[in-house]
């Protein structure tokens, strides 16, 4: 428990140099604790798992094994960069496995938003587990633990209805018996982010909104289908294009599609169009228990309206939320 204290003394990561000694520290401590064993990560992409991974694969090189699980959920080209940084420009130890077919046949039909997290979870956790078994020599397990998460862990949950369960995909099996490596079990995100930066991740990476574990499984609403996800995560991948472009994309806190299981009539080519809505969220926060809408201007909203009811197959309508949290949620599932 005390290593799970940070000391009062222990100086905020703010600048590169401090990084730099945080690094070499781990570094340190990462060769001590694992010697010329192998480590295994389950590597999502997002902020957290990048950087235990640069800073593992900095520490001891080939002994760590990367296992990315690509559930067919993921934002466009996230899999993707995972590959291209880690598989080529860090040269990791990485098993990709694309889980696509296995995720989407399971949750075929599943419209209940808990029962989707759960199926998301579980097989996650599965695919996961057969990869583990398959490599011989894992003594170790790095998680992208940070001090947020003990902090929350130890907090007890008061009488309250629970919201949402909050599957974190990157949660792994119980039974697993190997010895954790958490370097950044002490750090805060924001330091986390600038040790990032410091081992070369890139900006994008290091500095990724938040995106939830089951990912697009959450923004496709009701029963996922191929075609209404696939629709979404090109109308995802214009709102964050076009956020980048007009500096939305470094004020706001997340922003993204959610597309429901509903058409309605509209006309393209001068012919009736049934689509689907695109609905476009995007809010600031600070601790996501509590949020506010971005006032995102109109010129802005034009753009992305004209770009995804062109470019985008299904989709006749652009729709805006404007509902703080209470009394929505910040997912709509
Ligand atoms: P809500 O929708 O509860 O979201 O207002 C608060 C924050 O949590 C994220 N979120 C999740 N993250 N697994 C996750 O890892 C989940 O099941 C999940 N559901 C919501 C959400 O994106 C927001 O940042």
């Amino acid at each position: 428990m005390e290593n799970n204290k940070r000391p009062d003394e222990m100086q905020r990561i703010t600048n590169k140099a401090l990084a730099n000694a945080f690094i070499d520290e781990q570094i340190a401590l990462i060769r001590k604790q694992v010697g010329d064993k192998k480590v295994l990560l389950a590597l999502s992409g997002g902020v957290d798992s990048s950087v235990v991974a640069a800073l593992l694969i900095k520490a001891i090189g080939k002994q760590l094994v990367c296992v990315h699980v690509n559930h067919g959920l993921m934002r466009k080209g996230e899999s993707e960069q995972v590959i291209e940084v880690f598989g080529k420009e860090l040269n990791a130890n990485l098993v990709y496995v694309d889980a696509t077919d296995r995720f989407l046949d399971l949750l075929a039909g599943v419209a209940d938003p808990e029962r989707k997290r759960k199926i998301i979870g579980a097989e996650f956790i599965k695919v996961f587990d057969e990869e583990a078994n398959k490599l011989e020599g894992i003594s170790f397990l790095a998680q992208g633990t940070i001090y947020p998460d003990i902090l929350e862990s130890v907090k007890q949950a008061e009488g309250k209805k629970a919201v949402k369960s909050h599957h974190n995909v990157g949660g792994l099996p119980q039974d697993m018996q190997f010895e954790l490596v958490e370097p950044l079990k002490l750090l805060f995100k924001d330091e986390v982010r600038v040790v990032g930066e410091t081992l070369g991740l890139p900006h994008a990476m290091v500095y990724r909104q938040p995106f939830p574990g089951p990912g697009l499984g959450v923004r496709c609403l009701g029963a996922i289908t191929r075609d209404r996800l696939h629709a979404l995560r090109e109308a995802d991948a214009i709102l964050r294009d076009e956020f980048d472009k007009c500096g939305l994309a470094e004020k706001v806190w997340q922003y993204f599609i959610a597309i429901p299981d509903l058409k309605s009539v509209g006309v393209k080519d001068e012919s009736r169009y049934e689509g689907w809505p695109a609905i476009i969220r995007a809010i600031n926060t600070k601790d996501a228990m509590t949020a506010t809408i971005e006032e995102v201007p109109y010129p802005v909203l034009h753009k992305i309206t004209a770009r995804i009811t062109a470019e985008v197959e299904g989709i006749n309508r652009v729709l805006l939320d404007l509902t703080p949290k209470p009394t929505g949620t910040i997912e709509w599932e």
